[in-house]
């Protein structure tokens, strides 16, 4: 029934899922806006291209990812916008350094010329750099939370952008360029390069949100699936989606060779990869009741999304 009493809001676990999407991106985007040193204070340069960098149009999966968990857990969205913010300017970090020449060497991101190329190379080094930093200071910084659970939270999203997380990930593609790789070699790339970050995403959404372990187990389930079929979906749209949509350049992988679950499995076998991960995702929720419901929305999303 339709809420029409404006002083008794509906919470956000009962809302509808494009609403709560809309409500979790825009909510994300003041915090950090808030966060973010702002553009008049030095260096101008770097902060105006942090926020460059930060603020271009990207979906937020990620922090929905945060909500989504923390409300699956029973959590308050105030609980959760610490780690809502640092999991995005990792994110955001990620790809500026990405584009970079020495990577992937692109132009276009989030529909908009790469940081590298507003700026400069050295200015989109440094604002991967910091963006890096400011997550880490925002988890450690949130009240609230008891020391012991913070300390936990720094630890997943440390281990998760390193060198046995994202970091190593990238590693691993840049040196699969050119080269065959065995499925399970593609698929530990993925589960690192873009796996590793959506998977502490979901557990520092839970822990924010008080979650103990019985809770912690399932939802890493559901992540782990989520997190490799997002990559899944990202080289199928490699594929099939148009430089418009995307707002970054189609047919890189290919261009550059690069092995991807379409080059591996075809493009009908990415997408049956892609539909086994979803089931996997919210089987994994199956004992969940409707707290989870924007958990189950979101996985779908992944593997059904445009761009
Ligand atoms: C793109 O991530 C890079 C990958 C890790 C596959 P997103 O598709 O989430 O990019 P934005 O944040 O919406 O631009
Ligand atoms: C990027 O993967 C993964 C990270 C930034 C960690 P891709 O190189 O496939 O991402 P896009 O396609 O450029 O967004
Ligand atoms: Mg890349
Ligand atoms: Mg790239
Ligand atoms: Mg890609």
């Amino acid at each position: 029934m339709q809420n029409l009493n404006p002083s008794n809001p509906i919470s956000p676990a009962d809302q509808p899922f494009p609403e709560f999407a809309c409500a979790c991106a825009d909510r994300v985007n003041r915090k950090l806006a808030r966060f973010l040193p702002a553009e008049t204070s030095l260096p101008r340069r770097l902060h105006e291209a942090m926020r460059y960098a930060t603020f271009n149009g990207g979906k937020r999966v990620r922090p929905l990812l945060v909500y989504a968990a923390g409300i699956a857990a029973g959590g308050a969205l105030e609980a959760m916008d610490r780690a809502a913010c640092a999991v995005e300017l990792i994110h955001s970090y990620s790809l500026v350094h990405d584009d970079l020449p020495a990577m992937d060497d692109d132009d276009l991101r989030r529909g908009k010329p790469t940081c590298h190329r507003a700026y400069d190379e050295a200015t989109a080094i440094l604002v991967g750099d910091a963006l890096q930093s400011m997550a880490f200071e925002l988890l450690c910084e949130g009240d609230g939370t008891d020391l012991e659970r913070r300390l936990a939270m720094v630890r997943i999203l440390a281990r998760a952008s390193g060198s046995r997380g994202m970091a190593g990930g990238q590693a691993l593609d840049i040196d699969a360029v050119g080269r065959s790789m065995t499925l399970p070699e593609l698929e530990n790339m993925h589960i690192h390069k873009t796996g590793a970050l959506i998977r502490a995403s979901i557990q520092l959404g839970a822990l924010s949100a008080g979650a103990g372990e019985e809770l912690l187990r399932p939802l890493d389930r559901y992540a782990k699936a989520v997190g490799l079929a997002f990559q899944v979906q990202d080289d199928i749209l490699d594929v099939v989606a148009d430089t418009h949509t995307l707002g970054k350049t189609r047919g890189k992988d290919e261009a550059a060779n690069k092995p991807t679950y379409t080059s591996l499995l075809g493009l009908e076998g990415a997408r049956e990869k892609a539909a086994e991960l979803l089931d996997e995702a919210l089987e994994a929720l199956s004992g969940f009741g409707p707290e989870a419901g924007h958990l189950r929305e979101l996985a779908r999303y992944v593997v059904e999304r445009s761009h």
